[in-house]
């Protein structure tokens, strides 16, 4: 029998927030104050309730954050167009899509067009060849909160059989693309699962860490995770009134060694990375107007 330790993605989420406080500060010393823009289109109850959560999260840290709320109706030329001014706004360092777009705008049109220096959600192709060959500049806020919730809970990757299961673009392919670099932090042997893997409990029994990416609730059972594994769990699913993972909870934690509760694990952790990247976002843009003044 092993005892679960639950992960505190809420209280690891504000260590890194203490961490960002003085380089914000020491932009504002200096007269640049960080902005994030948020765009979220239509009308989609939870990307509204992220929205705010970042929102908030900006407020706390001294990061102006300008929000665009758009109609269902928006076309792609106007996103577009409201992309390439904020691409030119000196002010706005970081970029935000609130992700599902109506199905009418291809997602990928979007993401393409926001300049690289500004993807702070790190998925622009450009951010996810550079860390795709180990040369990362703005890491995937899900996927790099993971890691940071593995690494600031002393819990070692290297070496171990990481099962992700779901291969989204956000958080399954490149978590899987983090873990398996020669890095610290990384160094695993990583395997992908998703709907259409037959036996999933065949791999996810094999994994030292078990991470539930696949978007649908209680998904992953005990008799499906081997004992004293370390589970992370993404999900974030609505039941009736109840938020819940994809892991199923309260079978799986009697077996496990740690665990990552829903609420509370890697959601503080999405938008503290969010934080992260847009601060480093803005100190790069800082770095690049001092060379021009030189
Ligand atoms: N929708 C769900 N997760 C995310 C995220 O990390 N970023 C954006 N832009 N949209 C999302």
């Amino acid at each position: 029998m092993t005892f679960p330790q639950l992960i505190d993605g809420k209280a690891i989420a504000a260590q890194i927030y203490e961490e960002l406080r003085p380089r914000v500060a020491s932009l504002v010393a200096q007269g640049f104050q960080p902005g994030l823009a948020v765009i979220l289109v239509g009308e989609n109850p939870a990307s509204q309730v992220y929205v705010r959560n970042k929102e908030r999260a900006c407020e706390k840290l001294g990061i102006r954050s300008f929000r665009y709320h758009l109609p269902e109706k928006t076309d792609l030329g106007e996103l577009l167009s409201l992309i390439d001014t904020l691409n030119a706004c000196a002010e706005v360092h970081g970029i935000l899509v609130q992700l599902p777009l109506p199905p009418h705008i291809e997602e990928r049109n979007v993401l393409y067009r926001i300049s690289p220096e500004k993807d702070v959600d790190g998925f622009h192709p450009y951010n996810l060849g550079r860390l795709m060959v180990g040369d990362p500049v703005f890491l995937p806020c899900t996927p790099w909160g993971i890691q940071e919730l593995l690494r600031r809970s002393g819990i070692e990757v290297e070496g171990k059989h990481v099962v992700i299961v779901g291969r989204s673009n956000i958080v399954g392919k490149p978590l899987a693309m983090m873990f398996v670099q020669k890095a610290k932090g990384a160094n695993a042997t990583v395997s992908i699962c998703h709907t259409r893997t037959p036996d999933l409990a065949e791999h996810t029994k094999r994994a030292d860490i078990l991470v539930a990416a696949c978007g649908s609730p209680r998904v992953i059972t005990g008799n499906m995770v081997k004992e004293g594994a370390v589970v992370i769990d993404v999900g974030i699913n609505r039941v009736g009134e109840k938020l819940v993972g994809d892991v199923d909870f309260d079978s799986v934690v009697g077996k496990v060694s740690y665990i990552t509760p829903v609420p509370g694990g890697v959601g503080p952790m999405t938008v503290a990375m969010l934080m992260a990247n847009t601060v480093k976002a803005a100190e790069r843009f800082f770095a690049r107007a001092g060379e021009r003044k030189q």
